[in-house]
């Protein structure tokens, strides 16, 4: 099965394996056509076009779009010329809310700014301090399951989004949330399942004063949200005022104690309370799903479950700083599950001014999409695109992927500034599953890949879990 004389050559050699994608259009929806299908399911909206060419441009129903899909192209947008291209009303309408004043919506100095006050935050050694918070999360969810009677149908779409919410709150607030835990978990599941939804009143750019009815329960829950992590932060800073040294060092506590590195200046309750919510809403889900996707991906593949748990038993019970590069395969298989499924189907920008992109002329106002979900799939960039096989992503072969080639959590300046805390957590999660589990698909249960804020099973993914002996 596996041949390792040493690491740069080892691989895993397993049949392939095509997986469950909406057959792409021939053709580009009618307005209407368009409309339906971004309420249902956008992914369901790309043609072939898209998958094929370095860059489309379509006339849509907010103008002309272009979807690059060449990695020079996406270099000019995201780095080389990143200044041209901003945040777009669509996105940011549909994040709007609670995230507004947070690092993920914020442009600009205020962006400038924010990143430079909270990158220390997500520094290797703030996340190899999270390590064990990312540990306990898991093994809870362990001790749930084996709670349960052996071979238990389980959800594990909605397990993923517990055990990453759960390592979430424990490393933002490693003393718990106080109040009624329960009634604040529901809130913030109501809040972020809501806010992924796309409004047919945001893609036809109706004003904010419109109500969506999307987003009518958001605002009560984001209310019962703000006033728990308000009396949180509160009780927090006096502690912090009588005894500084015995306040744990948290995200809460090193967000309270972040200071802008140029101008010392530190964060307003409003800032601090913003990127609560955007780290949540940006690393819930995400996360979530692509743990959600490789354990469907190791179910399917006995070659890859084997080597990962091969693994996960040499190194769980370790050390666990630097556990996500020493576990290069569970890597591998995290790494090809987000190029096939990556959470963040597409990024989206406006240009500001002109531009060339691709050799095609871009007007200033122009939306320019990148979308990870059509360039991780081009012929022209992947062998065998839509096969299953992390052996890309092994060391020594890896390399061979150009930078712009893969981006599920993008490039340039605003390059996801969680990953290395996703991929620790997502590492040590799926490692903790494979050694203490097999999963298995039920007989007829068909997996539909389905886009919210993020790329999902429809209907979740419910899996056969028996304990290992
Ligand atoms: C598998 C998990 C994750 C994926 C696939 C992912 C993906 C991404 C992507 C693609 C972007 C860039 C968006 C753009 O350029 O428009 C981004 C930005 C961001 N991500 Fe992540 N992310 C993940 C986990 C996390 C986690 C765990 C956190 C925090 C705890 C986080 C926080 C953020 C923030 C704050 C930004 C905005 C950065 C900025 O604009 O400066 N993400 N993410």
């Amino acid at each position: 099965m596996t041949n390792s004389s040493s690491q740069m050559d080892f691989r895993v050699d397993a049949p392939p394996l095509r997986l469950p994608v909406p057959i792409p259009l021939d053709r580009p929806l009618g307005t209407l056509g368009l409309l339906m299908t971004l309420r249902r399911n956008p992914l369901e909206a790309w043609t072939r076009e898209h998958f094929e060419q370095p860059i489309v441009i379509q006339k849509h129903l907010l103008g002309h779009i272009a979807v690059v899909s060449d990695p020079d192209g996406i270099r000019r947008v995201l780095l080389d010329n990143a200044a041209n291209y901003e945040k777009d009303t669509l996105q940011r309408r549909i994040l709007s809310s609670g995230l507004s004043g947070g690092l993920l919506t914020a442009e600009g100095d205020q962006w400038k700014m924010q990143r430079r006050t909270l990158a220390p935050l997500f520094s290797r050694r703030a996340v190899d301090a999270f390590a064990p918070a990312m540990v306990a999360g898991a093994r809870a969810m362990v001790e749930r399951w084996r709670q349960r009677p052996d071979g238990a149908v389980i959800d594990i779409s909605a397990e993923m989004a517990r055990v990453t919410l759960d390592v979430l709150v424990r490393t933002i607030f490693s003393e718990g949330l106080g109040g009624d835990p329960e009634v604040l978990r529901n809130a913030m599941r109501v809040y972020f399942d809501t806010i992924g939804l796309i409004d047919p009143f945001d893609v036809l750019g109706f004003p904010d004063y419109i109500p969506r009815f999307t987003r009518l329960r958001v605002r009560s829950t984001l209310a019962i949200f703000d006033r728990a992590v308000e009396s949180i932060i509160a009780t927090r800073r006096r502690r912090l005022a009588e005894d500084p040294e015995r306040v744990p060092r948290d995200i809460l506590g090193l967000l309270l104690e972040a200071q802008d590195p140029e101008t010392g200046r530190g964060m307003s309750e409003a800032e601090v309370r913003a990127n609560i919510i955007t780290f949540i809403a940006a690393g819930h889900e995400t996360t979530s799903n692509a743990l959600t996707w490789s354990t469907y991906l190791l179910s399917l593949s006995g070659e890859w479950r084997a080597a990962v748990e091969a693994e996960a038993a040499s190194e769980l019970d370790g050390p666990m700083e630097g556990i996500a590069d020493r576990m290069t395969t569970t890597r591998a298989v995290l790494d090809e599950a987000v190029r096939l499924y990556p959470p963040l189907v597409a990024m989206s920008r406006q240009a500001i001014g002109a531009d060339v992109l691709v050799g095609k002329p871009i007007e200033a106002g122009m939306m320019v999409v990148i979308a990870p979900y059509v360039l991780h799939r081009q012929p022209r960039l992947w062998d065998a695109p839509d096969v299953f096989d992390p052996n890309r992503f092994l060391p020594g072969q890896r390399d061979a992927i150009d930078r712009y080639s893969y981006l599920p959590f993008g490039a340039g300046p605003r390059v996801c500034i969680g990953q290395a805390f996703a991929q620790q957590e997502a590492t040590i999660v799926l490692g903790e599953i494979i050694r203490n589990f097999t999963l298995e698909l039920p007989t007829g249960h068909v997996v539909t890949p389905m886009q919210r804020l993020t790329l999902r099973p429809e209907n979740g993914l419910p899996m056969i879990v028996r304990r290992r002996r």
